[in-house]
């Protein structure tokens, strides 16, 4: 009783500090317009009256389903919980029983495959039980690393454990991510994204800061994790005191016990109880909407058992929670509550500890979360799944040079994945809101690991920097295609970031230093030469972060008239220097924010991502110089990273890019909207309805030949159709042999 009650006034406490702490940072991406979903006709899952209630928006900058999904300020996170259960929590990990066999099986090889159903203590116990064995302290100055895929799972992960090693994060137990450092000399258990690993390895290929390492998740076959694959198979046969663990949910492990020497696979027997599946009878034609449905579905009419409901994204997931919000609450008191917890990786980490809190007895718990909570994160409680059978997936779209998120159906493995998560605490159910013919004959047996359908670019730097000269023969579990290989080197030697032979130029190794994709590295790197690195190194950082604009559905106009006093006839690159320029002159003003429809969260990021890259530039004596109102040369600097991004107007309609004549239009947020200049680059397209250039910036067509000579030409007159001759410049590469006709191909 007297934990309830504390529970209680800790919820209305916590209510109250969110109510007057609410800003617009906390506010829903309302940037990208979700369009709320219309009521599916026929849908089988729920009565009719509940369908297309309360789509509406919350009349408040921070919507009521999040203020009480926050609610829970993170002092009341782990700090109230009782010491004891968590030690009998650990001691009753399916894991636990094994400790003995799983440190003698480590002792006795080099590297391990361990596999073991999500829960089962992989993540949280493996590196405690190494440390408590001996297997690194301060005093040898030694550690543990486990990597994780994403950076939420590396946070979490850390926090559980630091609590249950009984230390702050950043002492033992720490961890890196991209832009965040939380460890100390002290940290001896180090969580990490396998990107910061794979950093570290450029430093020391031998990672010899470490005894173990845990390759943990890695069936998700991240680009980072693969390339660590290669890497580490050599650096065990090099280092007779490195250990190597590679940890997967699933079936992987034959396959990763192959590559690494056929060494021995320790399974960690499940504890999984049986999981009923339902499929949809139909394909869904609006799987947000059916989803929805079931959620409340199984609300109305399921025993209790908390609720894990798969989506793709944190727009979705907000939407999503809006809308069940409303419907809950338009059913009135006689409907148990419904706590709606969302899951994605910008997540504020306060709200990120409240997902794992119990719901309060009486109500239920849905968790909303993008495929995430498929293997890194673990929820205790679900007894139900919802699987509308997406997810956002990264593939290259070669006609505008860049990887894009689309959203995909998952593999069957993943849809296995998703399915155990209710078979955890109880006997479970999984509903599939896709047809069991579609999961037979549709989906994939297995995902496509990332390296074979991203763009290299970052990758081919990453190994060049390792020294890795023959990237053709260099030992992938799964190697990428070697067109990819190819393009990736056509755009780092177009960069100037390798030489005719292919080998790293100085200015190539000077870019690999920065954890920044190639065209912003050398963007920051020019910057320097045209003395304009103060002003670049702002824009580099705002363009790293996402959602620097704040656009409420019932105030978009006075957002938008904002935002238009920011804006600069150069373009969308000098519109974010001047937002960011004008916060400093605030004092970093948290209130500036506020009134200017600006996040003021990712402003803050923005501003530490900027410290970060001046730590850098500082370790290579990089100047750091301002350009005055010489806006020219900032405009020249990004043009030096993002030639291959340049866009002409077209005679007819919107541009057209200039690699490959792609159609492209500027989009509506854009300063440049209505200016429509000439020629631009863009830093990324979005495709929605059209393709649309985001983060536009106006430039002279000189500079392109000026600054990307290896890339562009002034082309010769007398050989010219007349569109060419209009417009004076033109690739050099065409690398996807394809628009022959349009652009002439003429390699040097
Ligand atoms: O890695 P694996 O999926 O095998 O399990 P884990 O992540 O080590 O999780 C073991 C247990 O720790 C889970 O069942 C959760 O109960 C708990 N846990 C938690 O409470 N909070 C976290 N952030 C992570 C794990
Ligand atoms: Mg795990």
């Amino acid at each position: 009783k007297e934990r309830r009650e504390l529970r209680e006034a800790q919820r209305s406490a916590a209510e109250s500090a969110a109510v007057t702490e609410a800003n617009p940072e906390f506010g829903p991406d309302l940037n990208r317009a979700w369009e709320d979903p219309v009521a599916a006709p026929g849908s089988r899952h729920v009565a009719a009256e509940l369908r297309g209630v309360g789509a509406a928006a919350a009349g408040d900058e921070v919507p009521e389903w999040k203020r009480l999904a926050m609610g829970s300020a993170p002092s009341f996170g782990f700090a109230a919980k009782d010491t004891v259960p968590m030690r009998e929590q650990r001691a009753s990990l399916p894991i636990a029983r094994l400790k003995e066999e799983l440190l003698g099986a480590v002792d006795a090889n080099d590297v391990l495959v361990v596999i073991g159903e999500t829960g089962s203590g992989k993540t949280t116990q493996m590196t405690q039980y190494l440390y408590e064995a001996g297997f690194a302290s301060v005093a040898s100055n030694t550690r543990i690393a486990c990597t994780q895929p994403r950076r939420v799972a590396a946070m979490s992960v850390a926090k559980r454990v630091a609590e249950e090693a009984g230390c702050r994060v950043g002492e033992a137990v720490g961890y890196s991510i991209r832009f965040e450092d939380v460890t100390s000399p002290e940290t001896v258990i180090k969580y990490m994204t396998d990107g910061m690993l794979l950093r570290e390895a450029m430093a020391d290929p031998k990672l010899r800061a470490y005894t173990v390492i845990i390759l943990d998740e890695a069936h998700e076959r991240t680009i980072a994790t693969d390339v660590l694959f290669g890497l580490l198979k050599v650096a065990v046969k090099k280092r007779r005191d490195l250990k190597l663990i590679v940890t997967s949910a699933t079936l992987d492990a034959e396959k990763f016990s192959d590559f690494f020497f056929q060494c021995p696979i320790f399974t960690i027997p499940g504890r999984m109880f049986p999981v009923e599946m339902l499929y949809a009878r139909e394909a869904e034609p609006d799987y947000l909407d059916a989803a929805l449905l079931t959620v409340m579905q199984i609300h109305l009419t399921e025993p209790p058992g908390d609720v894990l409901l798969f989506l793709t994204g944190q727009e979705e997931i907000d939407t999503a929670a809006e809308i069940l919000f409303e419907r809950v609450k338009s059913l009135g008191r006689h409907v148990p509550d419904l706590h709606i917890l969302p899951v994605y990786s910008s997540l504020p980490s306060e709200m990120q500890t409240k997902v794992f809190e119990p719901a309060p007895p009486g109500s239920r718990k849905v968790v909303l979360a993008t495929n995430i909570a498929e293997a890194s994160l673990t929820i205790d409680g679900i007894y139900y799944v919802v699987d509308p059978g997406f997810a956002k997936q990264k593939v290259y779209n070669p006609k505008l040079g860049m990887d894009s998120l689309i959203v995909a159906p998952v593999s069957q493995a993943s849809a296995r994945q998703r399915a155990g998560r209710a078979g955890r605490t109880g006997p479970g159910k999984c509903f599939r809101l896709y047809t069991e013919s579609a999961y037979q004959n549709e989906m994939l047996p297995s995902s496509v690991p990332e390296l074979q359908r991203s763009n290299l670019a970052t990758t081919v730097l990453t190994l060049k920097a390792l020294g890795v000269g023959d990237l053709l023969h260099f030992d992938f579990m799964d190697a990428p295609p070697p067109q990819h290989l190819i393009a990736a080197m056509e755009t780092l030697y177009a960069l100037g970031a390798l030489d005719d032979e292919g080998l790293l130029t100085p200015l190539g190794r000077k870019m690999g230093e920065f954890p920044l994709e190639p065209p912003l590295a050398k963007m920051l790197l020019a910057s320097v030469q045209l003395s304009c690195s103060e002003e670049v190194l702002t824009i580099v950082a705002m363009l790293s972060v996402q959602n620097v604009f704040y656009r409420p559905k019932e105030k978009q106009a006075a957002a938008d008239a904002r935002k238009a006093r920011f804006h600069q006839p150069e373009g969308d690159h000098l519109t974010l220097l001047a937002v960011y320029n004008a916060w400093k002159a605030t004092r970093y003003s948290s209130a500036w924010c506020y009134e200017n429809f600006v996040q003021a969260r990712s402003l803050k990021r923005a501003q530490d991502v900027r410290k970060q890259l001046i730590t850098i530039m500082d370790r290579y004596r990089l100047d750091i110089v301002s350009a005055g109102r010489e806006w020219r040369r900032v405009q020249r600097a990004v043009v030096a990273g993002f030639f291959t991004h340049a866009a002409k107007k077209d005679a007819t309609e919107g541009y057209r890019t200039l690699v490959e004549g792609q159609p492209v239009f500027i989009h509506p947020s854009s300063s440049l909207f209505f200016i429509q200049p000439e020629w631009v680059v863009y830093h990324e397209v979005v495709s929605t309805t059209k393709e649309y250039m985001r983060e536009v910036m106006t430039i002279d067509s000189r500079w392109l030949v000026e600054l990307a000579p290896r890339f562009f030409k002034v082309s010769d007159p007398n050989k010219l159709t007349r569109r060419k001759r209009q417009e004076k410049v033109e690739p050099l590469f065409d690398k996807y042999a394809q628009n022959q006709n349009d652009w002439r191909l003429s390699k040097r």
